[in-house]
């Protein structure tokens, strides 16, 4: 057989199919948000160690909520947030009218650098909006210090980094309010989906309402609702729509999937993280990056970043990987440099690329390559050889 390494394989297992199966069979079936996605949110609120959590239909919907009850909620205009994330993270930010203020990465995790989210915080700053880059752990005690010091809110983008912890706690019970994605190459799936996490009541009311087109019944708490009711006695108790929302809500069959890949995520975790470490282990460190910050971490894919900015290099790696069949993509996390990207221009003014070295060299010279569970280890040294051989 051909050899070939894709960014993941076999996510939807047979066990998936059966759970899917099950629901389909049951008399007088609803399929759209209820009793599985409330049971998922509970569940998935137990594995991570907080109160709340509202399942949405993407990793990108929870950004764009997320940012929005800020919004809401809190008048001051800065976000801070990394110049190497998803594009979802950078819309939710301006849509909701914020000003970003992006940040360069430190190459040891590929998080935002600390010192410069530090140097950036200002009077204005509402919120550190950091992501979790490729399974890497982004904060610090320092770092959560500081800005419980400040009274700025931190929000964890984690949709890269199911399981990866600070200090033995999972990320994304660390923030105000936590992202997760569970799209196809993530640490688990359910076709579509994401979710939203918090300790705070009444964030996850705001999130359940913002879920649900902005209407006051999903804010599950029959007294708050009730006096809601009775605070607008000419609208109609069940069509009272509180904020402009959205509709991002579930469904049974995603809430049925994450429930059985909940099940298999803790063990598919330490795949993934025995994985990384042969990777780390047999790549030759003279051509690729081999020293990452890794304690607490949980990566989903594997992260091939070249020790030098030279573009002949670059040419002859991406031909050998198309010739071996190995799945990539440059730029890592998200192509890259966000702000090199179309979309961005007309909300910047000059940068100064000079200011974003690290994300630069990630942006020309790194890429991510799969690391999913069924990985097994002779595949992952044949794949180093392929790639020291460059
Ligand atoms: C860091 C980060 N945030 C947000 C998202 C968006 O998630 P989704 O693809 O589920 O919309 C992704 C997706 O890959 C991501 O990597």
């Amino acid at each position: 057989m051909k050899f070939s390494h894709p960014l993941m394989h076999n996510n939807f297992t047979k066990s998936d199919m059966r759970s899917v199966q099950k629901l389909l069979k049951q008399k007088n079936i609803v399929l759209t948000q209820s009793g599985n996605v409330k049971k998922f949110e509970k569940e998935w609120s137990k594995w991570l160690g907080v109160k709340y959590s509202v399942f949405v239909n993407s990793g990108s919907s929870a950004n764009l909520l997320t940012m929005s009850i800020l919004k809401i909620l809190y008048k001051k205009n800065e976000i801070i947030l990394p110049t190497l994330t998803w594009v979802s993270d950078v819309n939710s930010v301006i849509l909701n009218n914020f000003k970003p203020i992006f940040i360069d990465i430190d190459l040891k995790n590929l998080c935002m650098s600390e010192a410069e989210i530090l140097k950036k915080i200002n009077k204005k700053t509402l919120a550190v909006f950091i992501t979790h880059a490729q399974g890497f752990n982004g904060i610090s005690k320092n770092l959560l210090d500081y800005l419980k010091r400040k009274k700025i809110i931190l929000i964890e983008d984690v949709c890269e980094s199911h399981g990866a912890t600070f200090n033995n706690k999972k990320l994304g019970s660390f923030g105000l309010i936590s992202n997760f994605s569970f799209y196809y190459a993530h640490h688990m799936s359910t076709i579509e989906g994401g979710m939203i996490c918090t300790n705070n009541k009444n964030i996850y009311q705001m999130a359940r309402i913002l879920r649900s087109h902005g209407m006051a019944r999903e804010i599950d708490d029959k007294n708050r609702e009730s006096k809601i009711i009775k605070k607008y006695p000419k609208l109609s108790p069940k069509f009272i729509f509180l904020h402009p929302g959205y509709n991002f809500r579930n469904n049974e069959i995603g809430a049925v999937i994450g429930l059985n890949q909940l099940k298999s995520l803790n063990k598919n975790n330490i795949k993934r993280k025995k994985n990384f470490l042969l990777f780390l282990k047999h790549l030759n460190n003279k051509i690729y990056r081999t020293s990452y910050d890794i304690k607490g971490s949980c990566n989903y894919a594997f992260p091939l970043i070249l020790n030098k900015a030279n573009f002949h290099m670059r040419d002859k790696l991406e031909k050998l990987l198309k010739t071996n069949n190995i799945e990539f993509r440059r730029g890592n996390a998200g192509g890259g440099n966000q702000l090199r990207q179309p979309y961005l221009k007309k909300y910047l003014k000059k940068i100064d690329f000079s200011n974003f070295r690290n994300v630069e060299h990630v942006h020309n010279f790194g890429y991510y390559i799969g690391n999913y569970p069924s990985l097994k280890s002779p595949k992952i040294k044949k794949i180093c050889s392929i790639l020291n051989s460059i």
